[in-house]
């Protein structure tokens, strides 16, 4: 069984009930669910899969509290670990909407990690997203609205964490 390992930024709340959400759906434990805040980047190391979660904030960018465990993670090597990375944000801001997802995805290219769970942006209403290239129909990671769309988070995490699941059995 490979270990996960969630790790959140949230500067309301939001991403961090999020985070718990997802954990329950992948049976991941209380003490695996981190605030990046309260964590150093080297805790990545025991976890396989590292689902990696953060709001968006200002016009499209990342939420502050990753900034500096962004930066740790960046120096790593993260050679045979997965990453999905899910992110909340607002719809409305449909040129930036869950931007900070993109810049996660951005920022961790060079750490050798293996991307997984692209999720399918059918049915969505923004514009641009730095989480997805316009041509595309997947984001890089799951994007929730809580702030429009509440109603739609539980069945796109149920479907999100099918697809991790199925990547790691
Ligand atoms: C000042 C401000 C700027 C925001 N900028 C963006 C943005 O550029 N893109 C986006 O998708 N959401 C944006 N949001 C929405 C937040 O990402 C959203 O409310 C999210 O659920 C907050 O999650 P958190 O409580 O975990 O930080 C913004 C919200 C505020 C108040």
């Amino acid at each position: 069984m490979k270990k996960i390992g969630i790790f959140y930024g949230s500067t309301t709340g939001t991403t961090a009930e999020v985070a718990r959400r997802i954990a329950k759906v992948l049976g991941v434990a209380d003490a695996d669910i981190h605030d990046v805040t309260e964590s150093a980047p080297s805790q990545v190391a025991p976890y396989d899969v590292l689902v990696l979660g953060t709001s968006t904030w200002g016009d499209g960018e990342l939420q502050d509290g990753w900034m500096d465990f962004a930066d740790g993670l960046e120096e790593l090597t993260l050679k045979g670990k997965d990453v999905a990375l899910f992110g909340c944000g607002d719809e409305s801001m449909t040129d930036t909407f869950c931007s900070g997802v993109g810049e996660l995805y951005a920022r961790l290219q060079a750490t050798g990690a293996r991307f997984i769970a692209p999720f399918n942006t059918i049915g969505y209403t923004f514009e641009h997203s730095k989480a997805k290239p316009d041509d595309a129909l997947e984001a890089v990671g799951l994007l929730l609205d809580e702030v429009n769309h509440p109603e739609l988070t539980a069945p796109r995490i149920a479907s999100w964490c099918t697809l991790i699941l199925n990547q790691e059995k």
